[in-house]
């Protein structure tokens, strides 16, 4: 029999997650129908999900059919298809709905008798993961309500004991200020170690692949700082536009939606120092040093560092689309920014003098997210100025996974001629399996008890301590609105945020 090829099977892990209830505040929401039940349901196909576990979802409408409902979005946004009719079954069996309103405490008392049956049934045993997908307005009066009804009690410390645990979706807070309130009402009723603040990016295979990039191999470390890089490039870009979603974005803007999280978890992966152990608190403490060290953009500066965008009407992939004003639940007069770019300085030893550029839209060329690191030019060209783009590293994070390194080659030939080439690995055709989603990862961790890809409450607030500078200058009209087309990679104006020297990349 031929060996097994370990890269084909991919890596086994073997991390056993805690038999626990799983229960989904907002039941009845879009992330609940896109991500969240598919999640489970790819968990339970992997055969990840711990015995007897089970799924209670709580809305205020009432349902009589959940389960058909779920069954319906794991057929049409699971990433396996078709569906497994014995992987459902199985998972229908544990599958519940309570109907309330989340500021009568009723809703809980009922949550807890069901809860109750469902660990006399099927031997969970009282452990709890709350997962609260519901608006930010929503998520102080569910756990409050949770708190009052005993359903959330502080751990003791005492080993094996049952757990109860709550996640929570990001908007986390509107700024710094509302970030800190929220902290503070959350640690009224819970500990610190019970909170797992949802940043979805950190659940994808290629973003923890950053640090593996950095800490596991010897070769790329030793060239990770200012003595050799002379700028690194953050884009999260999308083709889609708000989708519906004009109620939420207004006033939101892409600054708060993706660069206060997203795109600042990047820069903190590509950015921190080694940590000293794979525990959870070892490597947030270095990410928030990196965002603690970054320069405070001061309010006089903040229009020459910072450009704001928002699409026009515009060609996406052949279709044509409406400008982001005419979007239902959206202005006609609109301020709201749809793409930011903007340069950032880390004040520390390893990062003096490099930026860090980002930038991040919604109706550009095409969804992209990458991190590139540019290294610096040759000190002497033997070869004449033949070769002028300097190496850089490209860390694709989706799609089309992968790591490139571009580098100088001779063209064949009796001449000395120097082309760029690149190194490419791609995770599709090595591995030749689909990545698990973000969320399966990320849902498995809460049941495992692991916070490392969560976000820590003073990891957030010091996100928004960068970001809050911005968002008042873009609300008190300092930074003008560049218009760009739909479907181009915005507004000009971004290119000169570079400077003479550089460009953005060109995904
Ligand atoms: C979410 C934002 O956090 O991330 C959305 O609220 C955005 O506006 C989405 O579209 C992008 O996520 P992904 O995984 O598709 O890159």
């Amino acid at each position: 029999m031929a060996a097994a090829n370990p890269l084909r099977e991919g890596m086994h892990d073997d991390r056993a997650a805690a038999p626990a209830v799983f229960v989904i505040f907002g039941a009845s929401g879009d992330l609940t129908k896109r991500k969240l039940v598919p999640a489970v349901y790819n968990l339970a196909q992997s055969r990840l999900l711990p015995q007897g576990f089970a799924c209670v979802g709580v809305a205020r409408r009432p349902k009589p059919d959940f389960a058909a409902e779920m069954r319906e979005s794991v057929s049409k946004f699971s990433r396996r298809k078709p569906l497994d009719a014995a992987t459902w079954a199985e998972l229908e069996r544990g599958l519940s709905y309570v109907q309330g309103e989340f500021s009568d405490p009723a809703t809980y008392v009922r949550l807890r008798e069901e809860l109750e049956r469902i660990d006399g049934a099927r031997g969970t045993g009282g452990s709890r993961i709350f997962y609260l997908a519901v608006g930010p307005d929503q998520m102080t009066t569910i756990v409050r309500g949770l708190a009052e009804a005993g359903l959330t009690p502080r751990p003791s410390g005492v080993a094996g004991e049952p757990f109860a645990r709550i996640v929570v979706e990001k908007p986390f807070g509107n700024d710094r200020a509302t970030a800190q309130a929220q902290n503070r009402e959350l640690l009224t009723h819970l500990h610190e170690s019970q909170i797992y603040r949802i940043d979805h990016y950190l659940g994808k295979e290629t973003v923890q692949n950053l640090m593996v990039l950095r800490f596991g191999n010897r070769i790329f470390e030793p060239l990770w700082s200012r003595g050799h890089v002379s700028h690194v490039e953050i884009t999260v870009a999308e083709e889609i536009g708000v989708e519906g979603r004009g109620k939420f974005y207004e006033g939101v803007g892409i600054t708060r939606d993706i660069v206060q999280n997203h795109a600042l978890q990047l820069l903190t992966l590509v950015a921190m120092e080694p940590p000293a152990s794979w525990e959870a608190d070892a490597i947030r403490d270095e990410k928030v040093k990196v965002l603690r060290s970054l320069r405070p953009i001061a309010d006089a500066e903040v229009a020459r560092r910072v450009v704001r965008g928002q699409y026009a009407a515009g060609m996406v992939r052949g279709d044509r689309v409406p400008a982001y004003r005419a979007e239902a639940d959206v202005s006609p007069t609109s301020m709201t920014e749809t793409f930011v770019a903007l340069g950032l300085s880390i004040d520390n030893w390893r990062w003096a003098g490099v930026p860090f550029f980002m930038r991040s839209g919604k109706r550009l060329a095409r969804r992209v997210a990458e991190v590139v690191l540019h290294f610096a030019p040759l000190p002497h060209r033997l070869f004449g100025g033949v070769n002028d783009a300097p190496n850089a590293l490209v860390m694709r994070l989706q799609p089309d996974e992968g790591i490139a390194l571009r580098f100088a080659t001779k063209v064949p030939g009796t001449g000395m001629a120097l082309r760029d080439v690149t190194m490419d690995f791609r995770y599709g055709s090595t591995f030749g399996s689909s990545s698990p989603e973000a969320y399966e990862r990320l849902i498995l961790d809460t049941l495992r008890g692991d916070a490392t890809l969560f976000t820590r409450a003073d990891e957030v607030e010091a996100q928004w301590t960068c970001i809050d500078p911005i968002t008042r200058a873009f609300e008190e009209n300092r930074v003008p609105l560049a218009m760009y087309d739909a479907g181009s990679w915005g507004p000009v104006e971004a290119d000169a945020l570079l400077g003479p020297e550089r460009a953005w990349r060109t995904p």
